[in-house]
């Protein structure tokens, strides 16, 4: 089993221009131990698939369809909020581009 798996994750915007679809159907995992690179294009999604696992993305205007984020096996998206809550920042944690200016927990 891995640390974290990120199964078929899609997240939407849904804006007043329209949905966005920000996320379409990411897969990654990350084992005990080991360092992922996710490399790509500015607005393909890579900080939005970190907001949607860290439990921090707005909602709306975000939405997250359809996927899994398995920590330890167990589907982060269908925990209750306090649950999520003591993994964050205890057992995940994230260093948000744009240190400086980001003070969302
Ligand atoms: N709150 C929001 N409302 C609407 N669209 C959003 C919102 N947040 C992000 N997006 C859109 O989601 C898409 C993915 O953005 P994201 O910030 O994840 O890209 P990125 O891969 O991290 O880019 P960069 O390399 O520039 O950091 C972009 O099209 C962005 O405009
Ligand atoms: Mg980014």
């Amino acid at each position: 089993m891995s640390l974290l798996e990120v199964r078929d994750l899609h997240v939407d915007f849904h804006t007043r221009d329209g949905v966005i679809k920000a996320v379409n159907g990411v897969n990654y995992s990350v084992d005990a131990g080991e360092t992922l690179a996710v490399l790509g294009e500015s607005g393909s999604g890579k900080s939005v698939t970190a907001q949607a696992i860290m439990g921090i993305l707005d909602m709306p205007p975000g939405r997250i369809p359809k996927g899994e984020i398995l920590f330890h096996g167990k589907d982060m998206l269908a925990m209750g909020k306090e649950e999520r809550r003591k993994i964050r920042g205890a057992r995940i944690a994230m260093i948000f581009q744009d240190a400086l200016s980001s003070l969302n927990p």
